[in-house]
């Protein structure tokens, strides 16, 4: 769907109230191939107002979410929008009024290659209703090409095996000599990684 920038800007304060903000910039994602409002879906950074919105019920189909009160959720969410590189967009079906999907892509900045940035996808998540009719796919999609537009110069991932074929479909490639995810689980979370 094509919009001007002015559309946009005018469509976004049109349907926000002035306790609702984007946790970033709203036309970062025009002109992506991403807007499907001709099916009641849309495409669009996460909002201060996704907390009633089913937002944290979502995640937890990915995994384990935690007790998360609003206070919580506003928190990290103005934490992310001020410290930047944490790009997190859902899928919301208009209709009901609910967010349906996510994924996030954070950015990392580099020194190396130039002062380069690396993009990270992140929390990759349809809601189970919803599965199978290619949002997974539109939410990479979109992730990629935000990663592209931001000037990243790779976007790389954490899996589980049985979704490597999912994210194959999508581009991404296992590189020879260069294809292992290593974790080092910390036992006890400090008070300062809750920040
Ligand atoms: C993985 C997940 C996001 C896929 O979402 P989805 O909306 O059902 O996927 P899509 O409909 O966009 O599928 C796109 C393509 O990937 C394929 N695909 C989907 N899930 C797949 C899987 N688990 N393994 C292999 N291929 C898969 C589809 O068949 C489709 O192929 P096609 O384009 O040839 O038709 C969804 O199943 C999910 O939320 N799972 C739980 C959370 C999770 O595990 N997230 C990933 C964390 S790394």
């Amino acid at each position: 769907m094509m919009r001007t920038k002015k559309a946009s800007a005018s469509r976004n304060a049109a349907i926000m109230s002035d306790d609702e903000h984007d946790l970033f910039p709203a036309n970062l994602l025009d002109r992506l191939p991403n807007q499907r409002q001709e099916n009641g879906l849309l495409v669009r950074p996460l909002r201060t107002t996704d907390y009633d919105k089913g937002f944290i019920q979502l995640l937890g189909q990915l995994t384990d979410v935690g007790h998360i009160g609003r206070d919580q959720f506003l928190n990290r969410f103005h934490s992310m929008k001020s410290a930047g590189g944490h790009y997190v967009i859902v899928v919301e079906d208009l209709e009901v009024g609910k967010v349906i999907g996510s994924s996030t892509l954070v950015v990392e900045q580099k020194f190396i290659h130039n002062c380069a940035l690396k993009g990270r996808l992140e929390d990759v998540v349809v809601n189970t209703t919803y599965r199978g009719k290619q949002l997974g796919k539109l939410l990479v999609t979109t992730i990629a090409q935000l990663a592209k537009r931001l000037q990243c110069y790779k976007l790389s991932l954490d899996c589980r095996d049985r979704l490597i074929p999912f994210y194959e479909i999508l581009g991404f490639k296992r590189e020879p000599g260069n294809a292992n995810a290593m974790n080092m689980r910390i036992e006890a979370i400090s008070e300062q990684s809750r920040l």
